[in-house]
């Protein structure tokens, strides 16, 4: 496992102009269109596939097979539907590429259009970030402009339309069949499985759903080969990945490393805690919807397998850092505030149980809880997880039953304390949106 750096998708961020097709091409961007333009699709789709490369969207199912599972041909439309709604509490790798080096992922969308056989792709965007928005549109226009987009793409006799589709803004609708309801103009709910996207998707037609920055890899795969990407990273889990660093930690922000790097390795390069005299008490490892670890974990490799050998799961790579000022239980209660907001409500355990759980959490933040309330919480998250719909459900429950187990003596303090008293520093950043003076609506 190495231990430096890897800007690749990150190289050129704090370039001036870093979104510019001007700059890309400078960087070498659009050289593997032209080589994957000459190559056969299922060429391109097998060699994803020899790459290894897994969705970095959070679950990690590997990408080239995703491609793969399309039925052959049928003469009629299939799509390719970026997912960039990115909307979960720490996640923040996708808005920050597509901010600054947009062309990674419309270079990606053409080589992966190209590859299934597409004409027409759809990028779906968190609603609530318009700078993001306005960019994407500028960068598809160049493209456009350039004859990387639109009819005859660069004289090969491909067609390729992109379509960049603003959301309205709820979480739900980063689950990728939610999404395809709400691309069709549906509220977004989750659909039924099977069948699966690649069979009947966008409009029941064959789809491949993937993550901004899955397909934003994929140029620089096509461009240096499977066998330099499948070098880095750990037997399973291959290549590099942004990992964000947020909260207590000296130099927030994206550090892109081959999978297998360590968060002590990352604190190093992060300098460390930011008040270095406090310690790290908890942190997550793949977002705000996995299970939290603590500093037994800093030495965890951060791969898919490593990660979930050790209870939780790679998912998103967002790592949420938080020192010992900070109450566990107000933190896990802000989460389950997030999750029984952004429910769909389709299914009954996850409306009914994040809602549940929002009031016995908000007890024990209080110092009000009861003797049974910490139990009855457990029962909760085992009753919503596996049973509910989606994802959204169980992802409510990870952090809370991680909490639990990890910290249990500070949930029980919640029978007498409120998490204010015990934690006084933190109570500004977590409060409830009904204690918040900055919120006045
Ligand atoms: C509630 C929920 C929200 C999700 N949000 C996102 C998201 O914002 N972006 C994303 O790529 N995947 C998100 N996913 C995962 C997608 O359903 C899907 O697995 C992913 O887009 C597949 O892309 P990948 O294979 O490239 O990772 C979410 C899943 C759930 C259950
Ligand atoms: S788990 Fe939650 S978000 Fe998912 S379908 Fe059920 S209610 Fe909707």
């Amino acid at each position: 496992m190495s231990t430096q750096l890897t800007p690749i998708l990150t190289k050129f961020w704090d370039h001036p102009q870093s979104w510019t097709l001007a700059t890309y091409e400078r960087e070498g961007g659009y050289r593997a269109l032209r080589s994957a333009l000459e190559r056969e699709p299922d060429d391109l789709v097998q060699e994803l596939k020899d790459s290894g490369l897994r969705g970095r969207g959070g679950a990690g199912f590997p990408t080239g097979m995703k491609w793969g599972f399309l039925p052959p041909h049928d003469g009629g439309p299939r799509y390719l539907v970026v997912n960039a709604d990115e909307s979960e509490p720490g996640t923040c790798k996708d808005i920050p590429l597509m901010m600054a080096a947009p062309h990674f992922l419309i270079e990606g969308s053409i080589i992966t259009s190209f590859a299934i056989g597409s004409d027409k792709a759809f990028i779906y965007l968190r609603g609530e970030v318009a700078h993001v928005y306005r960019r994407l549109l500028q960068a598809v226009q160049e493209a456009y402009d350039a004859g990387y987009l639109g009819k005859d793409v660069l004289g090969t006799g491909y067609d390729l339309d992109i379509v960049v589709h603003a959301g309205a803004g709820a979480y739900i609708c980063g689950e990728e069949t939610a999404l395809l309801d709400s691309l069709e103009g549906r509220r977004g709910q989750p659909r039924l499985k099977p069948p699966f996207p690649a069979v009947a998707g966008l409009y029941s037609r064959p789809t491949v759903v993937n993550n901004a920055e899955s397909i934003a890899s994929v140029p620089v795969i096509v461009d240096r080969g499977a066998e330099w990407f499948s070098d880095m990273g750990t037997e399973k889990s291959n290549g590099f990945g942004i990992f964000s660093l947020s909260g207590h930690v000296k130099h927030p922000g994206q550090y892109e490393a081959p999978l297998g790097i360590t968060l002590r390795e990352l604190l190093d390069m992060a300098g460390g805690m930011r008040d270095p005299d406090k310690k790290l008490k908890f942190w997550t490892p793949g977002g705000s919807s996995t299970p939290i670890f603590t500093d037994e974990h800093l030495d965890v490799p951060l791969d898919f397998e490593s990660v979930a050998a050790h209870g939780s799961m790679l998912g998103t790579r967002a790592l949420q850092i938080f020192d010992e000022t900070v109450s566990v239980v107000r933190a896990v209660s802000r989460w389950n505030d997030f999750y029984m907001h952004e429910s769909c409500g389709k299914c009954t355990p996850c409306r009914e149980g994040t809602y549940w759980m929002a009031q016995i959490l908000h007890r024990l933040e209080d110092g009000k809880g009861t003797r049974t309330d910490i139990d009855l919480l457990v029962d909760i998250c085992d009753n919503i997880l596996g049973r509910a719909f989606c994802a959204l459900g169980d992802g409510a429950t990870s952090p809370i039953t991680s909490a639990v187990q990890y910290f249990r003596e500070e949930f029980e303090a919640g029978c007498h304390t409120a998490a204010s008293e015990l934690f006084p520093p933190a109570a500004s950043t977590l409060f409830r949106k009904e204690q918040n003076p900055m919120v006045t609506a």
